[in-house]
């Protein structure tokens, strides 16, 4: 057993989304959350620019004694995960878009994902999507403008609805009837995406499957906290500390740090 945290890292507020998931199937882990905000959206930049993020990210949270570290951003799992796997001897847990059980279990044969470029550009996407949708059509957009919104706070805006329609209006003519959410900060517009699409479209992200192989890899590794004490969590962003703040329910400890 190891009562040492759990770290995870993003571009920004998005894998509270996973956080939230990992929280609630591990109660008793300590976790710190670091949002690199100050250089959202990782989604436009170059596999160089988002591997130096990483590692920036990633050595912070060894040094903070973290025992495993998720990535929680699908643009720094997809061109990153599998250097800092060599290179750093701790588990990592990424986040890969779930093109798998939106196919298996597509009836229309049209299925829909929204992403940022540079996770519909990497390796790692090409190769599930060829693995397991071979039968299936992909209708992918990329959700240009939406990260900054949502790190901005507006989820409910006129801008953020507009966006919305426009990525989502060619994928309903598809007949889509998965929606596969290839970001960590998307799931934020669920609300938002149901208005939009027709009732029978289910909208499907990776959070409760990263949060169980986190558990998973915990067991495996003997790492889990066997113990009950209230876990110490922290949040640490160098942006917007009440944005963070607000999208969690302002229900841990938020520090501005300058990474
Ligand atoms: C981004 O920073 O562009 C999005 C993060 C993600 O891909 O989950």
């Amino acid at each position: 057993m190891s009562n040492r945290p759990i770290g995870i890292f993003d571009s920004g507020i998005g894998g509270t989304s996973i956080f939230k998931e990992i929280h609630e199937l591990l109660p008793y882990e300590d976790i710190i959350y670091l949002a690199d905000s100050a250089n959202a959206p990782y989604g436009n930049k170059s596999e160089e620019e988002i591997l130096k993020l990483s590692i920036k990210n990633t050595e912070l949270l060894i040094n903070k004694d973290c025992k495993l570290i998720v990535v929680a951003c699908n643009t720094a799992t997809t061109n990153a995960i599998n250097y800092l796997r060599k290179n750093y001897d701790i588990p990592f847990i990424g986040i890969e878009p779930a093109i798998k059980p939106a196919s298996l279990n597509s009836i229309s044969k049209s299925i829909g994902i929204l992403a940022t470029k540079g996770t519909l550009s990497s390796a790692l996407f090409h190769k599930t999507s060829d693995l397991y949708a071979k039968d299936v059509t992909i209708i992918e957009r990329i959700g240009e403008g939406l990260v900054p919104l949502i790190e901005a706070g507006k989820l409910n805006s006129d801008e953020t609805r507009e966006l919305l329609k426009e990525f989502i209006t060619p994928m309903i003519k598809a007949n889509i009837d998965y929606l596969v959410l290839g970001c960590t900060h998307y799931p934020y517009l669920i609300p938002q995406l149901k208005e939009l699409l027709p009732e029978h479209v289910k909208i499907i992200d990776s959070g409760l499957a990263v949060a169980r192989q986190t558990q998973a890899i915990l067991k495996e590794k003997q790492l889990l906290n066997i113990g009950n004490n209230p876990p110490e969590i922290c949040f640490f962003t160098n942006g917007n500390t009440e944005v963070l703040n607000t999208i969690i329910n302002h229900q841990f400890s938020v520090r501005y740090l300058n990474f």
